[in-house]
């Protein structure tokens, strides 16, 4: 028993995500655009985004932590790994893999904002609004989910399940 449920199918992803790489080229025009992709989770999306974003489009990546290896967040937020790129005066897209409580984006848009860029605009996969503590603006989501625990398609659990081509939810 491996306490898997699939919740959303590799064609699903596939098909959701082809949607939001044209909603970002039109809503950006012919400008260039900046995917920021926040390791290690959202490395899959961040893929295969990146080949549904049509034109001028430049990738980079932070790390940020505020799980550790628990399950329930820490309260705290680190940077890893910055980005390697300057952000002054482009168009950035934050790519992230689930937005839970909130407050790693929360984080993430002040830390950004701080380095004046043109834009700053989050996507994420997976949204759980019912999960919400820190209030935040999601420009694109994938698919708002149920406050369940899920792995997959990036998402692990304690380094499990990332390799998954599809999100499921784990059994506690
Ligand atoms: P937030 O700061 O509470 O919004 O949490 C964001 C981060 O927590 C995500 O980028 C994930 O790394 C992790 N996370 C939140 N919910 C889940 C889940 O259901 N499965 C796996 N990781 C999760
Ligand atoms: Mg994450």
């Amino acid at each position: 028993m491996s306490g898997l449920t699939t919740l959303i199918t590799e064609e699903q992803i596939k098909t959701r995500i082809q949607e939001i790489g044209a909603q970002i080229r039109a809503d950006f025009g012919d400008e260039p655009v900046w995917l920021v992709g926040i390791l290690k989770g959202s490395y899959h999306f961040l893929s295969d985004l990146s080949r549904n974003v049509d034109g001028e489009v430049y990738i980079d990546f932070m790390r940020v932590s505020s799980y550790g290896h628990g399950r329930a967040t820490s309260g705290a937020v680190q940077i890893l790994k910055d980005m390697e790129n300057s952000a002054e005066n482009q168009n950035i897209v934050i790519v992230e893999d689930i937005v839970d409580s909130g407050l790693t984006l929360t984080y993430l848009l002040k830390f950004f904002e701080a380095r004046h860029p043109k834009c700053v605009k989050v996507a994420t996969l997976l949204d759980k609004p019912d999960a919400r503590i820190h209030p935040v603006k999601i420009d694109y989501i994938g698919f708002p989910i149920p406050n369940d625990f899920v792995v997959g398609y990036g998402l692990d659990d304690a380094e499990r399940y990332r390799n998954l081509p599809y999100v499921a939810v784990l059994r506690q």
